[in-house]
């Protein structure tokens, strides 16, 4: 077995990766972020999602939904173009015309068959970098031979739950690490372990991000990091930068934010409302 090394990941490492906005550039320079997910009553994951994608930089954001949330999604988040699933509760067909640089799947999503069934065509059709969380990944623990179809350097997201599902029970926190690294180099894929220190794996190296606090332990935080992670790769970080660099500033952000609003009354959508903060503390 080859060596881990392990980094720890604070503002010396994140700013050096930082990419500055171009005075001639456009929208079309930041990328297309394409956020899928939601079912009746889960369609705030989606908008949460969204808005961080788009709160991190990307010039465009599209969300696919199903159709019961078009009007809250519209409603709730002008800046964004909506696409919908034929089914009014949960997704059944992930098609789609457009041609995102990356996108978040599986906030809100849920596990129902026909929803996996649409998972899988999605992953077999699917060429754009990929964030996959949630229910994306429950669907994966559930039927581990889709895993096979996913493409180099996919990012997972998953909090403790959700990787318990996906690579077993673990004996302790070496065993854990020591099954997450074997994980992620199966998969070819990098590997965000959410917690109060979250770590991310990727080939032999582990992160230790330090930023963030307790404040973020409320629904919708989770989401919101998918969508800051999908929307960087959306402006040419590599999966791998854009991971680290997004667990950074969504940490940092919380940092901020409870300053203002302290460790109970944080919520998911002061995350995205402090990320420019997160960002001009990066100076
Ligand atoms: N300190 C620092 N960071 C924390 C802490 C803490 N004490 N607690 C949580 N966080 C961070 C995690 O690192 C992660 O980035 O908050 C985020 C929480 O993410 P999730 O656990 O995915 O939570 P959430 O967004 O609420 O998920 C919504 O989707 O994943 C499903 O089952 C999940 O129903 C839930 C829903
Ligand atoms: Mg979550």
């Amino acid at each position: 077995e080859t060596e881990t090394e392990v980094e720890l990941i604070g503002k010396n490492e994140i700013f050096p990766m930082y990419k500055p906005r171009e005075k001639f550039s456009n929208k079309g320079t930041y990328g297309h972020a394409l956020i899928i997910g939601g079912s009746y009553g889960k369609i705030g994951a989606v908008v949460l999602s969204g808005k961080a994608a788009l709160a991190s930089g990307s010039g465009l954001v599209t969300t696919f939904i199903p159709k019961c949330g078009y009007i809250p999604m519209q409603s709730s988040f002008p800046e964004a173009m909506t696409l919908t699933d034929h089914d009014e509760e949960k997704l059944t067909d992930i098609s789609f015309d457009i041609e995102p640089t990356a996108i978040g799947i599986g906030m809100g999503m849920g596990t129902d068959v026909k929803t996996h069934v649409a998972f899988q065509k999605f992953l077999e059709s699917n060429s754009a970098s990929l964030v996959i969380d949630a229910d994306a990944i429950n669907l994966l623990s559930k039927h581990k031979e889709d895993l096979k179809l996913l493409k180099a350097q996919t990012v997972l997201t998953p909090h403790p739950k959700e990787l318990e599902r996906l690579i077993g029970k673990w004996k302790n926190d070496f065993d854990k690490l020591k099954k997450a690294k074997a994980f992620s180099k199966k998969h070819q894929c990098v590997l965000v372990i959410k917690g109060a220190h979250t770590i991310t794996v990727f080939e032999n190296k582990m992160y230790i991000n330090s930023t963030g606090n307790p404040g973020l332990s409320t629904g919708g935080t989770g989401d919101v990091l998918t969508g800051m992670i999908t929307g960087l790769i959306c402006q040419g970080y590599e999966p791998l930068m854009a991971s680290l660099f997004g667990v950074y500033l969504h940490g940092k952000s919380a940092d901020i934010a409870v300053e203002d609003y302290g460790y109970q009354s944080l919520t998911a959508s002061h995350v995205i409302e402090y990320l420019g903060k997160a960002y001009l503390d990066l100076f």
